[in-house]
């Protein structure tokens, strides 16, 4: 029997496929990214197997998981709190309640979890949860337990996720695992492990799959997408060591999305996320060439600043995202960008903070998703830096950064006016049951009053109104490719 599907939230429980005869309950929760939210329907479609159907309801559970995110200190918080919930769930009603951790603060923790958090029963790191079973079996038995080894191979092709949070319309397909860029903030290789490409074969299985089940986009995702190198397994770094035959069959990200595009016409395919230094010319030409690969970049640079980009060990200057820029421009002239900045990177002087502002002001970019500096244990600007910028600085560049983009989206979302975009129906409006929100290619939201169209379908849309987030407009027929 299938059941159900709910609109994902961060740390919200999803709800799931139900097995007949599954007699035990699974709440799970996810923290972070994309990728966290994918690698949940994993760990779902392996307790699925185990006895273990979902429930939303903490009190009922036999087992709770959280799918954590290390990547700023307050992500880390947010999950301590949770924690500090379920203990107190565990205490008033359901004592036999057992407590996993799972993601990046199980990697980064690892066995110090379980001597500070008592609630907590398993860690679980994100190569590990193929072990699961194993674990839980321990667990059943009153014993702690633990498994954090990160992988060369693991990649989780073989498994076949369940779509928990689904509107049935948009998927994530995960395609590489890890990074291996080393940026000096960034906890993600440490707690992700090295990079590794997913087997081609695997990844088009499950976008016909995805498409036979009714799904219309596909987001590729990874770490850094540019960088997949798919050589017949094994680390990305090792490459050189393969032998002629696979370096002569390798695929690369490029081909990679030609084989998704062509696999299913009609299925609109995005990616994130992107790395100025490994995005490619042939993958913006990619993007050119075929209509249902989406015209939306998400091109993190995260500081303006040559001698700051320097110190966070990003491979390329401003001048040379510059050159990117302008290629993206010339060759998609409505491609979408949108950015990740860090405000107070350690020794960052009033100078590289214009440098940044000066940045933005060149790109005008769609959107952007911008964060004060966090200091993240182990990292090289931790080992090497002193965090030197004090917390109103950091905030009030910040803030200067924010609303400068603030200005530039709305820019963006006012050159749309009067124009007729294609939307790609997902859900209904948060804001009215009234209507009907999707995006468009260039991934800006846009609502629209419901009449007879239905989620999943492809409308044209005119867009009569904007805020500096959404479009508004009122759809004025199918598009050719619904
Ligand atoms: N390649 C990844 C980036 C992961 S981290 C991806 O797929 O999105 C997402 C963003 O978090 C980064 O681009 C960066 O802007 C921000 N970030 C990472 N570490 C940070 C830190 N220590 N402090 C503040 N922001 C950070
Ligand atoms: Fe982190 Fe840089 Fe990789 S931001 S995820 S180390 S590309």
């Amino acid at each position: 029997m299938e059941k159900i599907i709910d609109e994902k939230k961060q740390g919200e429980s999803l709800v799931l496929e139900q097995k007949e005869g599954n007699k035990r309950k699974l709440f799970i929760e996810s923290y972070g990214c994309q990728m966290n939210f994918s690698d949940s329907e994993i760990v779902a479609s392996i307790l699925n197997g185990q006895g273990y159907n979902t429930t939303q309801n903490l009190e009922e559970a036999d087992l709770v998981l959280v799918n954590t995110c290390s990547i700023r200190d307050k992500a880390e918080q947010t999950v301590r709190k949770r924690l500090e919930k379920y203990n107190a769930v565990k205490q008033e009603s359901n004592p036999n309640m057992k407590v996993g951790v799972l993601g990046c603060m199980a990697e980064r923790l690892k066995s110090k979890f379980l001597e500070e958090e008592k609630i907590v029963d398993l860690v679980v790191g994100p190569d590990a949860y193929k072990d699961l079973p194993n674990l839980l079996a321990e667990v059943d038995e009153g014993r702690d337990a633990i498994n954090v080894i990160l992988s060369k191979e693991e990649t989780y092709g073989d498994i076949s996720p369940v779509r928990l949070d689904s509107n049935g319309v948009t998927a994530f397909v995960s395609i590489t695992r890890g990074c291996d860029n080393m940026c000096t903030f960034c906890v993600v290789p440490f707690t992700r492990g090295r990079e590794r490409s997913r087997d081609p074969q695997s990844i088009i299985e499950e976008v016909n799959d995805l498409w036979n089940k009714g799904y219309k986009e596909v987001t590729l995702l990874g770490q850094n997408v540019d960088s997949f190198l798919w050589y017949g397994g094994g680390l990305k770094k090792d490459f050189d060591k393969a032998g002629d035959i696979q370096k002569a069959t390798a695929v690369n990200f490029a081909q990679l999305l030609s084989m998704c595009a062509e696999a299913q016409p009609k299925m609109r395919f995005r990616f994130s996320t992107s790395n100025p230094q490994d995005m490619t010319l042939d993958v913006i030409e990619t993007m050119a060439k075929y209509d249902n690969i989406c015209k939306y970049i998400h091109l993190p640079v995260q500081s303006g600043s040559n001698r700051i980009l320097k110190e966070m060990n990003r491979q390329h200057t401003r001048e040379e995202y510059f050159e990117l820029i302008d290629n993206i421009r010339s060759i998609i002239p409505d491609c979408a960008i949108s950015q990740d900045m860090i405000a107070g990177f350690p020794t960052e002087t009033e100078a590289d903070h214009q440098d940044t502002l000066s940045l933005m002001a060149y790109v005008k970019y769609d959107f952007g998703f911008m964060f004060a500096y966090s200091e993240r244990p182990g990292t090289l600007a931790e080992r090497k830096l002193e965090d030197d910028i004090p917390l109103e600085v950091k905030k009030r560049r910040l803030n200067e950064i924010i609303a400068l983009q603030q200005k530039h989206s709305k820019l963006r979302t006012e050159a749309q006016l009067g124009k007729t975009v294609e939307v790609l129906i997902e859900k209904e409006s948060k804001k009215s049951n009234e209507h009907w929100a999707g995006r468009n290619s260039q991934n800006t939201v846009v609502v629209f009053s419901k009449e007879h169209y239905k989620a999943g379908d492809f409308v044209n849309v005119k867009v009569t109104d904007c805020t500096s987030a959404t479009l508004i407009g009122e759809a004025v027929g199918y598009s050719e490719n619904n």
